[in-house]
């Protein structure tokens, strides 16, 4: 379907449904306020019982992390309360996996995580929470999780590496640089798998404080925001900063981050 005017922009956004229909409406009804945070409400969850389901979340039919973290918390729910939680698309939460279809962008245990909360929250409320789960996420050395016998990929201890970044690309290449096995391996998908528990049961612990009343971030702002942050932040000298990952992964003229297109290896 080819969309030329303005008058056609809401082919664009509503392609499917045009052909059953004459239109959809004015653009205001198209596109609603945050209607999903009033009907869906979040239970408290146990993160022991949940944990396991985010790890063979992963390995089901090879859906991956992001669906492993969201499956462990909204597809528990629907276990235990039912509607509307067991009748979310849950497939569609496999895009994330490496990193969103591959490209190895954000962890996808941490997309499915933030999503989960989405459908709870709103930016306000969430962002906090969002923010505490990928600060630990940057610095913790995972993986934590271990299935013991019930373990899919490999069993036993997988070396950990706390590598700095959200960012799968960095996450699985720093981890398997510093343990020296192959990113495309059994091991790394064991390593993310355990990951993929850890992320749900560290998101389930923040929920829960949350719909407790009891959630307060734990995580302030590294060093390198803060000091980098007074020259490049909005309205600052040089305000071309965007986003609050650490910024020493990719700016601290590491050995690693060095050109590597000359005089190389
Ligand atoms: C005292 C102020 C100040 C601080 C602190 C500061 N910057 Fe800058 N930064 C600048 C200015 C000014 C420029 C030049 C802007 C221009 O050329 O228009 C710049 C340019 C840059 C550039 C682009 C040019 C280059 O040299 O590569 C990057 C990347 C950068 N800064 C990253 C950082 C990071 C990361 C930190 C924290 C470790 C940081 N900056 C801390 C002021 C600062
Ligand atoms: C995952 C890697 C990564 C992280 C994390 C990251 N940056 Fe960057 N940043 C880049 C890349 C790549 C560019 C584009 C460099 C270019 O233009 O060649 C960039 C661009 C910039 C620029 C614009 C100037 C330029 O060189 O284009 C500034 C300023 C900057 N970053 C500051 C920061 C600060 C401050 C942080 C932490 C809050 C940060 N960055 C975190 C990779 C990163």
């Amino acid at each position: 379907m080819t969309c030329v005017s303005r008058r056609n922009l809401l082919c664009a956004m509503g392609g499917a449904v045009v052909g059953g229909f004459m239109g959809i409406g004015p653009l205001s009804a198209a596109l609603p306020e945050m209607q999903g945070q009033a009907t869906w409400t979040a239970h408290s969850l146990d993160a022991d019982e949940c944990e396991p389901y985010a790890y063979a979340g992963y390995w089901n039919q090879g859906y991956g992390c992001c669906y492993g973290t969201f499956y462990s918390i909204v597809g528990v729910m629907g276990l235990k309360h039912g509607a509307p939680y067991n009748q979310f698309p849950f497939h569609i939460m496999e895009v994330g996996k490496s990193g969103i279809s591959d490209w190895g962008t954000i962890c996808g245990a941490l997309l499915g995580a933030a999503s989960a909360m989405a459908l709870f929250w709103g930016r306000k409320e969430r962002d906090p929470m969002v923010t505490d789960l990928f600060r630990w996420y940057e610095q913790t050395a995972f993986p934590l999780y271990d299935p013991g016998q019930d373990a899919q990929g490999v069993q036993g201890e997988i070396p950990g590496h706390a590598c700095g970044s959200v960012l799968c690309h960095v996450s699985v290449s720093s981890w398997s640089f510093a343990t020296g096995i192959p990113a495309a391996s059994k091991t790394r998908s064991e390593r993310c798998a355990r990951i993929t528990a850890d992320v749900a049961r560290k998101a389930i612990e923040i929920m829960n404080a949350k719909i407790g009343g009891r959630f307060a971030p734990v995580y302030g702002k590294p060093e390198s925001l803060t000091y980098c942050g007074e020259c490049h932040d909005k309205e600052k000298e040089a305000p071309f900063l965007k986003g609050r990952q650490e910024c020493t992964p990719c700016h601290s003229g590491t050995e690693h981050t060095q050109n590597k297109f000359t005089g190389h290896p």
